[in-house]
């Protein structure tokens, strides 16, 4: 089985809100569909629909005023208007897709998964389908409620139901040691090592990004990888690398195993 996290760089325009790239979008379920016929789930982010407005109310810290609430029920609404994109533009190219929301099937305590029916997911993966689940505001036992990245789920799903392998599509080549936008000669780093904690240090976190930008994601990808399960980031951009990557072909990106 293969989990693929779509990036919400990759299927949003995150310069302007609630942008879909409908063209990647169409894409990508190129790809997918042309791709190998193993057991798939899908994670999509929340790009340009999810973060500023998780970002406006501070959601990320949990319920502190009754303000925010507002921003629960926003975010809550878009980010159903972006799982409808993603799903309409799939299977308008075949793919069976079928959308599961995570605040109804996910709690977290303390920012972390704690319940979640993973049967639900099963059975509709036994139904020959492909659940595609995403980042989410979702309840929270001790905070109330929390912003819950697609990349977390990604991980709890790849441990839970021992996947091969993790493909996080970005919208960049893979991890660099230095931000290529602002630093010249920065270097894509190809292999992660998940004994090697410093590399953690040395990868900063981006504004306005309530998941931690690809620190964060970096994060999950070492924990997951410390379970046995590899993954690999790589740019969907590029037309072609994520068919590659989906039928286990060499593909430039970083891989952490
Ligand atoms: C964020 O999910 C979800 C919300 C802000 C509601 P992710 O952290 O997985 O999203 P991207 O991939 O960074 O956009």
């Amino acid at each position: 089985m293969i989990i693929l996290k779509l990036g919400g760089s990759l299927i949003t325009d995150k310069s302007k809100q609630f942008a879909v790239r409908e063209d990647v979008l169409e894409r990508l379920a190129e790809e997918i569909k042309e791709s190998s016929k193993e057991e798939l789930i899908i994670v999509h982010g929340g790009g340009s629909f999810g973060h500023p407005i998780a970002s406006k109310y501070n959601l990320q810290e949990g319920f502190k005023n009754k303000e925010q609430i507002d921003g629960v029920v926003e975010t809550r609404r878009a980010m159903n208007e972006l799982s409808r994109s993603v799903i309409n533009a799939f299977h308008e190219h075949k793919l069976p897709v079928v959308a599961i929301q995570p605040s109804a099937n996910i709690t977290c305590k303390a920012g972390r998964i704690d319940d979640i029916d993973t049967g639900v997911i099963k059975k509709f993966l036994e139904l020959g389908t492909i659940p595609v689940l995403f980042g989410d505001v979702v309840l929270d036992k001790e905070l109330g409620f929390c912003i819950l990245s697609g990349d977390q789920i990604v991980t709890f799903l790849a441990e839970n139901f021992k996947a091969d392998k993790v493909i996080l599509a970005a919208d960049v080549d893979g991890v660099y040691d230095k931000n290529p936008q602002k630093f010249d000669g920065a270097k894509l780093i190809t292999e992660i090592k998940s004994t090697d904690d410093g590399i953690l240090d040395t990868l900063k976190t981006r504004d306005g990004d309530v998941t931690g930008g690809i620190k964060g994601k970096i994060e999950e990808l070492v924990l997951l990888a410390k379970k046995g399960v590899p993954s690999q980031v790589i740019n969907a951009m590029e037309p072609g690398r994520l068919k590659k990557a989906l039928r286990g072909e060499e593909v430039i990106g970083t891989v952490v195993r």
